[in-house]
């Protein structure tokens, strides 16, 4: 269901709980292979966003749960599942041609620890158990050009304490950008939030791309247009004890 700032409100929410999600769903027709893995596949890895007992806290005798958060056409998320078999993974994008794309990777690399949301991640995020998940990563989020769609960017306070719940302590979240608004505009945020800190020591931790971190299809974009790329890694950090 289309509004007329172009979001789109989420499926099979209730009315008050609808949120809108900017950008597009669908570009091209999918081939007839993605559309059955669309119908075959997808439901058997779906995360059950209504169910409370689909993921357990970490150290609840669980595995390690890492989260990429708009995978787009999931080269980074495959490449992490196939390197780290012993962590689950869910993966989050609303663009169906995106998670077709992860299907078929998952497919034919027979990839078995990958779980998808093919819709927006603040319902994932909402969702999970707090202090559940190891690593987030948030790899060139839309950078929203225009000072009047800055609210629309996916760094906000609501979305970091959404970030800071579910992460446990010394957590990991990763984020990279090649837009530096966006990057001044994350490190603000994150600074002024207060739960995560930036590891950066000196300029190379920033600009070089870590070994284990794979470039995804809008970094080579971005390198084919002479952009720089930006890695930032965030740590949670620790919960005060209550007393
Ligand atoms: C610029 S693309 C980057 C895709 C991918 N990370 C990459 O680097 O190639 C941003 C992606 O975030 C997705 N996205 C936007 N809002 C989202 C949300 N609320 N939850 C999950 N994904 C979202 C978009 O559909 C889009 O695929």
């Amino acid at each position: 269901m289309l509004n007329r700032s172009g979001g789109e409100h989420m499926s099979g929410q209730e009315p008050s709980r609808r949120r809108l999600i900017y950008g597009r769903r669908q570009g091209h027709k999918l081939r007839d292979r993605q559309r059955h893995l669309m119908e075959e596949l997808l439901p058997r890895l779906a995360v059950d966003i209504r169910s409370r007992t689909d993921v357990l806290p970490a150290g609840a005798g669980r595995r390690p749960l890492w989260l990429e958060i708009g995978f787009g056409g999931g080269e980074h998320l495959a490449w992490q599942a196939a390197h780290n078999p012993g962590v689950d993974f869910i993966g989050c994008e609303p663009f169906i041609n995106g998670v077709a794309k992860l299907l078929s990777s998952i497919d034919e690399c027979g990839l078995t620890n990958i779980r998808i949301h093919d819709d927006d991640a603040r319902d994932v995020l909402d969702w999970l158990p707090d202090a559940s998940v190891e690593r987030v990563f948030l790899l060139y989020p839309d950078p929203w050009h225009k000072v009047r769609h800055h609210k629309r960017r996916f760094v906000s306070p609501e979305n970091l304490d959404r970030l800071a719940r579910v992460m446990t302590d010394d957590g990991t979240f990763r984020f990279s950008s090649d837009i530096p608004d966006n990057v001044r505009w994350t490190l603000a945020h994150v600074r002024r939030h207060g739960a995560f800190r930036w590891t950066a020591n000196r300029p190379a931790d920033w600009r070089d791309r870590p070994s284990d971190w794979p470039q995804t299809r809008y970094e080579v974009k971005a390198l084919e247009a002479g952009r720089s790329p930006c890695y930032l890694t965030f740590r949670r950090e620790q919960r005060q004890p209550v007393v």
